[in-house]
């Protein structure tokens, strides 16, 4: 969980008059705060009325396209094949590739600046593939490059800033993202054998306190996307303090927990949301027993489906199996998968892995849109087999 930081021109006390230079009035205060405000809140100066609208439309009309996974199959997903053909920017160029009723998993490639946005519905982490890129929000600005996870809070209004090509994973959730309860102490400190401290983690230094003109800002409800006309533009924040912001985590910052012997995934693990978590896969020096196997064993963990997203390196586990750099791999509850063939006698002897990827455990099945599918590698079920899919053989149960 972030901690208390402020930022700007904030009054003495909270709660009292907060006068503007020159007698020209003074700051409306805004708490933003989550979880009933017992959660982590904020308190935001404004120049003018955040609540102040012109108009309300209806925004721009989503697909759902969620399937099960029927039959169960493990998939893999090229996404670097997949584009957006009716918008090119990192909110409404989005592709959901898997879902659930906790998360929503989507992939971006988007060469256009956002329109101001807010997720009303719960948190977004995005994870920087490619690219670099500025988020403005009423908090101020974060720049940001790849291998950055950024933790976008609800109902923050944001926008993306793009100066080039930017390949995003985005995990819009139902609830809120905040660091694993294992990685902190009583007081809410990053333990000292966490995999990454306080220094490591990047917020908004100064806010970018705007005076602008009336701006429209989607913003997304679990039933979709509304268009609010603000009468003045919402970065018009002057100053604010609390422990609710957007931050920045570098995957290049987390540093890998090591063994003698091959450590389970928690030890990667890098942040929590409601029913998933996320762990971090990067370059390390691997497993120092003598005989030490360092791929993993075949594991399946019964409890969750595991997604993989690839995103430097090359990852050990997979060689041979078709995975590239964009790639995601579906591992679901039911099936149980393990090294790809020749993986383990490869790795052993071995005394690093290069491979960089994200890893995203929900505890529910993750269903699957027919945008992903269509970038399907459809071998990948049978690479375990080193074989085409088998005919002849009966499939009828009993
Ligand atoms: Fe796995």
């Amino acid at each position: 969980m972030p901690h208390y930081r402020r930022v700007g021109d904030v009054p003495r006390k909270r709660h009292t008059v907060h006068a503007a230079p020159n007698g020209d009035g003074r700051y409306l205060e805004e708490l933003m705060g989550s979880e009933g405000f017992r959660g982590p809140s904020s308190l935001l100066y404004h120049r003018h009325s955040p609540s102040a609208l012109l108009r309300i439309d209806e925004g721009p009309i989503e697909r759902t396209c969620l399937v099960p996974n029927r039959p169960l199959r493990p998939h893999h997903l090229r996404t670097g094949a997949l584009d957006n053909d009716t918008a090119d920017d990192p909110v409404l160029g989005r592709v959901v590739v898997l879902g659930n009723d906790a998360v929503t998993i989507s992939s971006v490639r988007a060469h256009e600046s956002s329109p101001l946005y807010r997720n009303a519905t719960g948190d977004e982490l995005v994870y920087v593939h490619a690219g670099e890129a500025r988020l403005e929000s009423v908090f101020g600005a974060l720049d940001v490059a790849p291998g950055d996870y950024v933790v976008i809070p609800a109902g923050t209004t944001h926008r993306w800033v793009l100066d080039g090509e930017l390949t995003l994973l985005v995990l819009s959730a139902r609830g809120h993202v905040g660091v694993p309860e294992r990685h902190l102490n009583g007081a809410g400190q990053l333990l000292e054998g966490a995999p990454f401290s306080e220094r490591d983690q990047r917020a908004p230094t100064e806010t970018l306190a705007v005076d602008g003109e009336a701006v429209p800002v989607l913003v997304r409800t679990r039933d979709g996307l509304s268009v609010h006309v603000h009468a003045t533009h919402p970065f018009d924040v002057v100053g604010w303090d609390g422990c609710l912001y957007p931050w920045a985590f570098s995957i290049h910052d987390f540093e890998p927990i090591t063994g003698r012997v091959h450590q389970p995934p928690p030890v990667h693990q890098t942040f929590e949301g409601p029913n998933f978590v996320i762990c971090s896969f990067v370059p390390r020096k691997v497993d120092y027993h003598p005989l030490a196997i360092p791929v993993p064993y075949n594991h399946h963990n019964v409890d969750s489906d595991e997604m993989l997203f690839y995103t430097g390196g090359n990852y050990e586990a997979r060689k041979g199996s078709g995975i590239e750099q964009g790639s995601i791999s579906l591992h679901p509850g039911g099936f149980t998968h393990g090294p790809q063939p020749g993986a383990v006698e490869r790795s052993i002897g071995i005394e690093a892995f290069d491979e960089l990827a994200v890893m995203v455990d929900t505890f529910r099945p993750l269903d699957l849109c027919d945008a992903g599918l269509e970038c399907e590698d459809p071998g990948y079920a049978w690479t375990w087999a080193r074989t085409a899919p088998a005919t002849g053989v009966d499939t009828a149960t009993g």
